[in-house]
């Protein structure tokens, strides 16, 4: 019998999973991802129309000028828009103790630190050191100098948040390691490595940061879980594997859906046939 490749598997699972839907969502995954200029600290030099449904965001079009000569920052950071939706869930207020679990490239991290006032801190952890010279050049190019100080890079496992600092921070994203199946369809060397063993590894490995982001986050503080992966293995069933575990230490606190957000079981996610962007699922959980 002759061995099914990487891509034809990957095809077959998602397919039994969203049946007469995967075929646009594949044919949508394969097209280039929407992104918008998300703005950072002023107003850019030559603004155009914000878009209506997602606050402080511009089109990519000829007027955005990144890069701000006079504030020697950029003024925009691009990234499409379901992280910016999910990243803006989590809750922050201004005097927060926040941890990004999860950090590099660290757009997410820009929106956290945004929501920080003077009193306010974050910690972007990311475990890979080459990542973490790319987080700490973005913080660096968007984030005004008093508020850099009041970020801070870690290197950690972040694995060893639970055990480490149990009780510690106000709130945690959790922006998981995860398939990354838009990703995957543009590498064919990845796809050929698919398997459904991999997405049940990543979920065991998912689980897990969520352990340690419960055991981490302060009584009555927010979760936000979010990955960039089609399989409901790294999505809805991490969630429900902690709701059902855990039933005495967290419960599901989801914000209002986005008018382009699909509901799922325990969360949200963007499909990219529908928005162009995605596929970024993302959920919201309170410690007790
Ligand atoms: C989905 S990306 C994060 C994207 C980022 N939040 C953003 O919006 O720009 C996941 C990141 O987690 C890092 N990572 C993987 N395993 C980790 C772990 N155990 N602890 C901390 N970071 C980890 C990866 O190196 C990767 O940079």
């Amino acid at each position: 019998m002759t061995k099914k490749s990487g891509s034809a598997k990957f095809n077959q699972y998602f397919s039994q999973l969203y049946q007469a839907r995967w075929d646009s969502i594949l044919n949508a995954l394969k097209d280039d991802e929407r992104m918008v200029a998300r703005r950072c600290f002023s107003r850019g030099l030559n603004e155009s129309s914000p878009i209506e449904w997602l606050e402080d965001c511009y089109p990519l079009d000829d007027q955005i000028q990144i890069y701000n000569p006079i504030t020697k920052l950029n003024d925009y950071y691009i990234m499409n828009p379901g992280s910016i939706i999910a990243a803006r869930s989590l809750e922050v207020s201004q005097s927060d103790f926040v941890l990004d679990m999860c950090a590099s490239p660290g757009g997410k991290s820009l929106i956290l630190a945004q929501a920080l006032g003077p009193e306010g801190t974050l910690w972007c952890n990311e475990i890979s050191a080459n990542r973490r010279v790319k987080l700490k050049t973005v913080i660096k190019q968007h984030i005004v100098q008093d508020l850099q100080n009041q970020i801070f890079i870690k290197g950690k496992d972040g694995i060893k948040y639970g055990i480490q600092y149990p009780n510690t921070f106000d709130s945690i994203l959790l922006d998981a390691p995860c398939s990354g199946e838009r990703h995957l369809v543009h590498n064919p060397k990845e796809l050929e490595k698919w398997s459904e063993k991999r997405t049940k590894r990543l979920a065991a490995i998912q689980y897990g940061l969520l352990c340690s982001a419960l055991l981490a986050v302060k009584p009555k503080g927010q979760i936000l879980y979010s990955t960039c992966s089609l399989s409901p293995l790294e999505n809805d069933k991490v969630i429900e594997k902690i709701l059902s575990k855990k039933s005495d230490q967290l419960k599901l606190d989801l914000p209002e859906r986005h008018p382009m957000a699909e509901k799922t079981e325990y969360g949200f996610q963007f499909l990219p046939d529908h928005c162009q962007f995605g596929p970024m699922y993302f959920s919201r959980l309170v410690k007790l």
